[in-house]
Order: C-alpha cells, then sequence, then structure tokens
C-alpha cells in the first residue's frame, strides 16, 4: 500500500503544497519547516485522527477557518480529509463518507521521536495506541469507539446529575447497556491484538490489564461512582505493560531495553495491518537523531527489509547528513 501524492490546504503552517512520494522519501528541513505536519496529514488520511493534535481545530492553519488534506493512494483511489465550519468531513473518490467507513482505506505505521512514552508514559498514550491500530482494520472497532466515547460522556452527566439529586439511577440503564455491549467488543479486540503480538515469540510479553465492563462490575462501583462523577470501570481504564523475563519494562528496563521493546511493539503493528493490498506504509519522524550509530544501523536495516516486502518509507530529518543513499528528497 503507498500513497503516490499528497496536497495540503490550510493545514499547520502549510498553505497550498503538493508532494509526490517514491518507495523511499526523505523530507528535509530546518526545525520547525513543517516536516511533520506533513506525516500529521498522512496519518489522518489513513485513521481519520491526528496523532498529536488534541481538537482538530489545531491543525487548522492559524489564520484560516478551513483545511483540506488529499492523498492519491496506489490502486485504492483518492482520499480527502477536510474541516470546515468546525467539523471533520471525509471523503473517498469525491464521495462523502463517515469516518468509520474512511479509515484504513490507507494503512500506515508512525515512528517519532515520543514513543518511548508507550512504555514509560501514562495509560492513556497505550489506549489511544491500541486504538490508532486496530481502527485502521476494523470498521466495527471504529464503531463501536465512537458509541462508546458518546455514551460514556452522557453516562458521566446522569452520575454527576444523580450526585447533585437531579436524576433518578434507573436513567443510567439505558447507558449501561450500550456500553457494556460496545466495551465488550472493544475490549475483545484489544485482547486479539495483544494476544497476537505474543505469538510473534520473542522475549517481550505484552500484558493487558483490562478494565471489563459488566452487570457485575458495574453493580460493585455503583456507590463510588455516583460520589467520583465518572465510570469507574470500562476499556476507558485500560492499560497494558511490556515484561521482558516476567519483568515491567517500564519499572526494571534499561532505556536501551525500554526501546527496543516499542521496536518490537511497532513491528507487530506493521505485522498486523499487512493486507491483500500490501504492507502499510512508514512513516518515521525525525528517529535518526536520538540514535546511536548502531542503532541507526538497525533501523536501516529494518527499513531495507520493510522496503523488500513492497513497503514504501517516508521519513523526516533536520540533519541532511543522516540522509541515506538512494532515497528521494523533498527539501521544504
Ligand atoms: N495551526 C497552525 N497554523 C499555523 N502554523 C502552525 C499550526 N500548528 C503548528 N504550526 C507551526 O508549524 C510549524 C512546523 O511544525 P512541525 O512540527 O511540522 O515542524 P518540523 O519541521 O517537524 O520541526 P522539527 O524538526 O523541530 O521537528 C511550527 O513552527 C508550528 O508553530
Ligand atoms: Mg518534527
Amino acid at each position: 500500500m503507498k500513497i503516490d501524492k499528497l496536497e495540503l490546504k490550510n493545514f499547520r503552517n502549510h498553505d497550498k503544497r503538493a508532494f509526490s512520494f517514491g518507495d523511499k522519501t526523505v523530507i528535509v528541513g530546518e526545525n520547525g519547516s513543517g516536516k511533520s505536519n506533513i506525516l500529521e496529514a498522512i496519518y489522518l488520511l489513513a485513521t481519520g485522527k491526528s496523532f498529536r493534535a488534541d481538537t482538530d481545530l489545531e491543525m487548522v492553519n492559524y489564520e484560516r477557518q478551513f483545511f483540506r488534506v488529499d492523498g492519491k493512494i496506489k490502486d485504492n483511489g483518492d482520499l480527502g480529509v477536510l474541516l470546515n465550519e468546525g467539523r471533520k468531513k471525509f471523503e473517498v473518490n469525491g464521495i462523502s463518507k463517515r469516518m468509520m467507513d474512511f479509515a484504513g482505506r490507507l494503512k500506515a505505521v508512525l515512528f517519532g521521536p515520543t514513543d518511548l512514552d508507550l512504555i514509560t508514559g501514562s495509560p492513556s498514550i497505550r489506549r489511544r495506541y491500541l486504538d490508532f491500530v486496530i481502527m485502521q482494520t476494523d470498521r466495527e472497532y471504529r464503531r463501536s469507539l465512537i458509541s462508546y466515547e458518546k455514551g460514556l460522556r452522557q453516562r458521566n452527566k446522569i452520575l454527576e446529575n444523580i450526585r447533585e439529586g437531579l436524576a433518578e439511577r434507573n436513567q443510567l440503564w439505558f447507558w449501561d447497556r450500550l456500553l457494556i455491549k460496545e466495551g465488550g467488543y472493544i475490549t475483545q479486540k484489544r485482547e486479539e491484538y495483544l494476544d497476537k503480538a505474543n505469538k510473534s515469540g520473542t522475549r517481550y510479553k505484552a500484558v493487558y490489564d483490562k478494565s471489563v465492563i459488566s452487570e457485575s462490575r458495574l453493580k460493585q462501583y455503583e456507590v463510588e461512582e455516583v460520589g467520583a462523577a465518572v465510570t469507574l470501570v470500562g476499556p476507558h481504564r485500560d492499560d497494558f505493560t511490556v515484561e521482558m523475563s516476567a519483568k515491567d519494562i517500564s519499572k526494571y528496563g534499561s532505556r536501551g531495553e525500554q526501546r527496543m521493546a516499542v521496536m518490537w511493539l511497532k513491528k507487530n503493528e506493521s505485522e498486523y495491518l499487512v493486507t491483500d493490498e500490501g504492507v502499510p506504509v512508514w512513516l518515521l519522524d525525525d528517529i535518526f537523531s536520538e540514535l546511536d550509530h548502531h542503532h541507526r544501523e538497525e533501523v536501516e536495516k529494518e527499513v531495507e527489509r520493510q522496503i523488500k516486502k513492497g513497503g514504501q518509507i517516508i521519513m523526516t530529518t533536520a540533519d541532511p547528513h543522516v540522509v541515506p543513499k538512494g532515497w528521494d528528497i523533498i527539501e521544504m
């Protein structure tokens, strides 16, 4: 799976720009020139979401009211994401689609300088990670996630009202059932994903720390949750750890071991995203600058392996000296 062309309009610092990509493209430019923004736009075409923005509006150029991102996918049509009047819209070959019918037509794996947070950061980073991966392969997951998040907000609002004496417990029933159904699916898919990673038979193991949502679990927390005015069980409270020799790497692993564990996660992610249409595009955001010579070579080897499988790599760097030979170069 490959992206041939990308067009940006009012997207972050890019007013109007078009790019073409070969199998191996490196985007070279100074700090702040807009390299990561390009990868963000490509990842947006793959997942329907930004990997860095908290709100979609952040992606609109400060001085404009809308943005538009268009991509030409090899053998898979044209994808467009636009934001207008505060609303994000999706298009496939010019026809408007819902997010759940849009994401995953392009598949991409993102490697970035903050990847180590996947091991050492907060649980929400790991949940988000699982969502970004699974969303690219499973329409039902996308649907469940949207429905679950909406349901959760509603349920929490009712909990707050119960606390204030403005609502009754029976108003929760509908939302309980919805969250149990959608949450169950989310948990199941996350579990399957991590199980699959563990079958790759290495020294690493992902351990799913799931927060099951069920009638009995909700019952167990029914007093506490009114006090807290938030739903205390469900996949929005999930986490996972990566272990090496049954030890949690975030606590016991060396920096290098943590880095290797990230690589293991990413390789599994990439495997997971392989389909009949080929391997996912790799987006490498400025990863060489952090690595020593040895690790750089290791990454280069992985990259060559991916290319042999028919892959496409798009990477960024601020340092023209790390540009490998034989790559197409985009200068910012
Ligand atoms: N909504 C926006 N409108 C206009 N400019 C923006 C917006 N969001 C971010 N920017 C600007 O875009 C610029 C480029 O950001 P980006 O992260 O892509 O740079 P980069 O080339 O990856 O830099 P680095 O090498 O430091 O990683 C930044 O200067 C940032 O201030
Ligand atoms: Mg950057």
